[in-house]
């Protein structure tokens, strides 16, 4: 009971001299599951001090070096893939074997992100000066990519793990030292696998794990004037982590409300299973799921009744069960969600299930006819309730999806690939998938969004690139 999990500095466990700690509360039982330290700003500038001398020699340290080092923490983040998933399941209530899933996949992005390192910051450019008017061939320029500095990475509750290492490997292997200020919920999952880099033998500093209130140390640490570059993934306090962050580059993941647009040629069980599993994989909680159907009026009828007989298999249950929908991540979540259930309700949308909620656990739910005045049309529920919006034309879709204040991803389903194409032109999002449902991964694939879904581009090599800048030397010839 009186345990709390100890934060890392300085290549060492300790207790915040606060003496305050902050609770975990697990999904499921709602009772508190751990506790973690609640760092103080005196301990924050403490890591960043630190986190800047430990990047200088890093920097120094051997490209092949760093990349054994990350291969080495990728073998032992996998070897502890399951206390990790256990904290997973605990923590955020993620179903038993997609926590063991995420851990895996972990390891394989920080293995692939050293390999993917040593390649492309083994090679620079060689520029010559007489290509451009009026100049000679008297100035060679060599370029190189060179580290930024401190790294912040902040990844959100959904995936502590695999949302931090896909920062945490990037800045490491382009020479930054990282600052890892993990979600409440994960923090535990967070500090296991920060353990497991540790235990690769990162030199001391080099990574640090500050655990703590968004309150006491949040603005304190994205403002703070010894960070080189922010990394978050989360939800609209990016935004304005965004305006109050100072001149350093930003890759900013936020929301999403990703369309998924059904054409009358599609094929009906592949849309269906796609919407199943983009709708209600981890009960609706990624930034990628599919968050609002527009299907073609003359087959929403034969959808819908495809859909509601596959939500009808989806067991419901604890996490520790494997169970498909397990209880979201906290009791405001679940009243958020409900609210919009309860505004679609009054407003006129056509239950396919009864609305069913005990505690955190909401039972999954299709909701047809919905109408760009319900709050659902527009909002993201993070949670298991998929709306769906009849529509008469392939245009009408474009124009909801496009008229969204994200631009995360979305999808469209049809035989036909050059309307496909088409569409995917039309839609205002970063990534547009045809005929499967949204997805970051492959990790190396690009992944970013427009308009409120965030800046920069993400994927292992573009945040390689991210996290570095160019540096010139220019030799002037006599
Ligand atoms: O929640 C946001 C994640 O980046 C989504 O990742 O598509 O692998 O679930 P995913």
């Amino acid at each position: 009971d009186g345990e709390v999990y100890k934060y890392y500095s300085d290549g060492e466990w300790k207790k915040s001299s606060s003496n305050k700690s902050v609770a975990i509360i697990n999904p499921t039982t709602r009772k508190t599951q751990y506790k973690v330290q609640a760092c103080s700003q005196e301990e924050v500038n403490k890591v960043m001090e630190i986190a800047k001398a430990a990047q200088k020699s890093w920097a120094k340290t051997p490209l092949w070096k760093r990349a054994e080092l990350l291969h080495k923490a990728a073998a032992i983040l996998k070897e502890h893939k399951a206390p990790i998933a256990e904290c997973l399941v605990k923590e955020i209530a993620k179903p038993a074997k997609d926590a063991v899933t995420e851990v895996v996949r972990s390891g394989d992005l920080v293995s692939y992100c050293a390999e993917e390192g040593v390649r492309i910051l083994g090679e620079g450019k060689f520029l010559v000066s007489d290509s451009f008017p009026g100049n000679e061939r008297t100035k060679y320029c060599l370029t190189s990519k060179i580290p930024l500095g401190v790294v912040l990475a902040i990844p959100p509750f959904n995936y502590p793990v695999n949302l931090a290492v896909s920062k945490i490997a990037p800045a490491l292997i382009a020479g930054n030292s990282l600052v890892l200020k993990p979600p409440t919920q994960g923090a535990v999952s967070c500090l296991h696998m920060v353990h497991c880099f540790h235990l690769a033998g990162f030199p001391k500093g080099l990574i640090s794990c500050v655990t703590g209130k968004g309150s006491e140390i949040g603005d304190f640490l994205t403002m703070h004037p010894g960070v080189n570059c922010i990394s978050f993934t989360g939800g609209d306090t990016g935004i304005s982590i965004s305006k109050k962050a100072g001149m350093i580059p930003l890759q900013m993941e936020l929301g999403g409300k990703d369309a998924c647009i059904v054409l009358e040629d599609a094929d009906l069980d592949l849309v269906a299973a796609n919407i199943i599993k983009g709708g209600f994989s981890y009960s609706g909680q990624r930034c990628t799921a599919v968050k609002v159907v527009l299907v073609i009026e003359s087959v929403a009828d034969a959808l819908v009744e495809k859909v509601k007989a596959r939500v009808a298999k989806l067991s419901v249950g604890p996490p520790e069960d494997d169970s498909d929908i397990t209880p979201v991540v906290s009791e405001s979540s679940a009243n958020f969600i409900e609210g919009l259930v309860l505004d679609a309700k009054e407003k006129g949308a056509t239950f396919c299930q009864p609305y069913k909620r005990e505690g955190n656990l909401i039972w999954p739910l299709l909701l047809d006819n919905v109408r760009p005045d319900m709050r659902i049309a527009w909002e993201e529920p993070f949670g298991p309730v998929l709306p769906v919006i009849r529509i008469s034309s392939v245009e009408e879709g474009i124009h909801h999806c496009n008229a969204s204040n994200f631009g995360l991803q979305g999808c469209v389903f049809t035989r036909d690939i050059n309307k496909a194409i088409l569409i995917s032109d039309a839609m205002e999002t970063g990534t547009v998938q045809i005929n499967s449902a949204p997805a970051r991964g492959p990790d190396h694939f690009p992944f970013q969004g427009i308009k409120d879904s965030g800046i920069g581009s993400q994927g292992i090599t573009n945040s390689i690139n991210m996290m570095t800048k160019v540096k010139s030397t220019v030799i002037n010839l006599p």
